[in-house]
């Protein structure tokens, strides 16, 4: 395949970018994993900088230009595809209840370009009618609009098609080949991708691929239906409060968002959140109460820490990256197609594009937090601390069910001579997950008398296991023991279990019926639940689709020491995993666990090759050295492997004759 640019990522921003570079004479093709993932089919459509209330001077400028971008950018879409994307100049209305202070009052009327009018209450209720009886005043933003987003990415990638753009969907790009500070390519899921360009618009995704600090924010969202026998349409402006939008269209239909939660990639609808947003906006617009719900449904926004996006140039002058677009993806889409192409085909850099560039987080420390935790800093002689490149340096946490880590070795407390050295072990090994196992701590079995006291809880998470349950109840008996035993220990939100269902007492080998059974119910019931399996990767979609937080395969039978025996299906597993896969069990010696991470593994779990070690405070080191080596290699991209040598100089320039 030759083209001229090469985009990952078939969102709003991908497609927004492709047709604009498509029309300046590029030759483009999207790549895009799943089309319908794409956070742009999930959000509201708001173009909403006023109402969102921006304040970062830069962002609100760049906000302001999008916005104004907007009527003429989809009148020229719909001319290309004789669609309609929605677009709404609606204004947007901001309504504040008394607990809310008077926000009126000392502010300004008018923000720079963007006009903004206080109401006060009886004003608000005369100019919508039907708000909440508690709505005291509010205010109302003229400028703000509304697309119909599902619509505009319809649009898009119609457009996108109709100009000649290649599209292929259902393509995942691995990974970026470097080679002599330039991407040489990138491997997909079909194959090795070259191009002279390429731009990252993966969205919350982006961390997969390059060390960028860009988080999934979940939001969750419904809709509902003006019923038949309301005649006119009674909203015919978004309503903004606090924590809650209605934003009502054209269709009859009126979305109701957004919950904003850091559970990492969690999937589904919750109770919790749904019944907020409809609390919230019952109180805001009553009638709502009355009208037959539609659909729910959730997205990830891409988050970045200041809440800004992450536009312009890369560490590689051939990849261009545009993502973090956070709750602004849909009003940015406009300015960042057209920033993003003037800066690769004109070469023509806006200035406002420094306030986004990746950079702006490089003042941070350039050691990772992973090589820095306390067993490996008195240990390691300063001059042999390994100083990475910032892009690497970022892509050190761990996240699995929301919640954060810095190391991706985790250890068990099993088959240690004593608690001294199974403690010092732990410490050595700089993990910050131990799992251990509810049964045996429960019935003090020979070396688990006062273990659960043997560590300091308030800086280990607990990972609870149900070892030595041979069935799927037994496992969910013990996975509920085991909760509480964290709460005890004062683990209030600890929710997490490490999920085994072992039957067979000799190759130790776990069922798959049983453990997906046990997954299924305890996901219900609200655990973070992490499946010891075998190497199975049709399991571990199984198991990731019924919500499970990670999947932690195994590399060779448990406690065997025999490494890595699973290699092929892991690598399978990791392919394909949307959620952490951990690699267990098995591991015998700092190589192997170097090489699972090379594979692209997020974490991995070992316990007997450092409890049964001659020295284990010292294996548990060298495992939590090879664990880092490992992911940096991974995330550094191996060189590819040649039939025949090539000379390490180049043969240009040599002097003849
Ligand atoms: P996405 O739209 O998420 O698209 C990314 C695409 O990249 C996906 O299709 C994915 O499959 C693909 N991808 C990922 N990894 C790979 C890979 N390795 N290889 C190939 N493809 C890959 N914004 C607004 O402006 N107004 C709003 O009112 C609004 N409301 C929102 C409400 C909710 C609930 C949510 C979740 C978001 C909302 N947003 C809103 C934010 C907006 O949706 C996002 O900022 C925007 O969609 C980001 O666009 P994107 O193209 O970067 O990412
Ligand atoms: N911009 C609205 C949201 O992200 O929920």
């Amino acid at each position: 395949m030759t083209s001229d640019i090469v985009i990952i990522g078939g969102g709003v921003i991908g497609l927004a970018i492709a047709i604009e570079l498509k029309l300046r004479g590029a030759k483009v093709t999207v790549l895009c994993r799943d089309f319908q993932e794409a956070a742009a089919h999930a959000a509201a459509g708001m173009l909403a900088p006023d109402a969102e209330h921006i304040t970062d001077e830069a962002m609100k400028s760049l906000c302001w230009r999008s916005r104004s971008l907007y009527p003429e950018w989809t009148r020229k879409l719909e001319d290309l595809t004789g669609l309609n994307t929605g677009y709404w100049p609606c204004g947007i209305l901001a309504p504040v209840y008394q607990e809310q202070g008077n926000k009126g009052v000392g502010i300004q009327g008018c923000q720079g370009e963007s006009p903004a009018y206080w109401l006060e209450t009886a004003a608000i209720h005369q100019y919508q009618p039907g708000l909440g009886a508690d709505v005291v005043g509010g205010w109302w933003y003229p400028e703000d609009a509304q697309v119909d987003n599902r619509a505009l990415v319809h649009v898009l990638w119609t457009a996108a098609q109709n100009l000649g753009v290649e599209i292929k969907d259902q393509v995942t790009t691995e990974a970026f080949l470097q080679q002599q500070g330039q991407i040489a390519g990138i491997q997909t899921n079909i194959g090795l991708i070259r191009a002279d360009h390429y731009v990252l618009a993966t969205g919350a995704w982006a961390s997969e691929l390059l060390p960028l600090p860009v988080s999934p924010r979940k939001g969750q969202m419904l809709k509902v239906r003006v019923p038949e026998f309301v005649t006119e349409l009674p909203l015919k402006r978004v309503l903004f409060g606090e924590n809650i939008y209605i934003v009502p269209r054209r269709d009859r239909s009126i979305i109701i968002g957004a919950t904003s939660e850091d559970v990492g990639f969690t999937p589904h609808n919750t109770p919790t959140g749904i019944q907020h947003l409809l609390a919230q906006a019952i109180r805001l617009y009553p009638q709502l109460q009355h009208y037959p719900i539609q659909e729910f449904w959730w997205g990830f926004r891409p988050a970045t820490p200041d809440e800004l996006p992450i536009l312009g140039t890369s560490h590689c002058p051939n990849l261009t990256l545009a993502t973090g677009h956070y709750r602004n993806g849909i009003l940015l889409a406009p300015i960042t197609a057209t920033l993003i192409a003037d800066l690769i085909w004109e070469q023509k850099p806006e200035p406002l594009l420094s306030h986004f560039h990746h950079s702006r987080f490089h003042n941070q420390p350039s050691i990772p937090p992973m090589l820095t935790h306390s067993a490996l800093t008195p240990t390691l002689p300063h001059s042999h601390t390994p100083t990475l490149s910032h892009s690497l340096t970022q892509h050190s946490a761990l996240i699995i069910a929301g919640k954060t880590f810095q190391s991706r070795l985790m250890t068990g407390t099993g088959k240690y001579r004593s608690i001294e050295e199974m403690q010092q072990s732990v410490v050595a090994s700089g993990c910050e997950i131990v799992t251990v196992a509810v049964r045996r701590v429960q019935t003090k079995a020979p070396g688990h008398e006062g273990l659960a006291e043997a560590l300091d809880w308030s800086k280990i998470w607990m990972l609870p296991n149900t070892a030595g349950c041979q069935t799927a109840e037994e496992a969910i008996r013990v996975a509920r023991l085991g909760r509480e035993m964290a709460k005890l220990l004062g683990q209030e939100d600890n929710n997490f279990v490490k999920l085994e269902v072992i039957p067979d007492p000799k190759y130790l080998l776990p069922d798959p019926i049983g453990t997906l059974a046990a997954a299924e119910q305890l996901v219900k019931e609200g655990f973070a639940v992490l499946p010891y399996i075998n190497a199975d990767p049709m399991l571990a979609k199984r198991l990731e689709e019924v919500g499970c937080a990670t999947v932690m395969p195994l590399a060779s039978p448990i406690g065997s020491g025999q490494g890595l025996k699973t290699t092929a299906n892991i690598q399978i597993i990791i392919e394909n995993a949307k959620i952490p896969v951990v690699v267990d069990a098995g591991i015998g010696a700092p190589s192997e666990a170097a090489q699972a991470m090379e594979l692209g593994a997020d974490a991995l779990l070992i316990n007997s090759a450092i409890a049964l070690a001659q020295n284990p405070p010292a294996m548990a080191q060298a495992m939590s050295l090879a664990t880092i080596a490992g992911r940096l290699a991974y995330l550094s991209g191996r060189m590819p492997i040649k039939d025949y040598a090539s000379a390490s100089s180049p043969l240009t320039g040599k002097v003849t004759g």
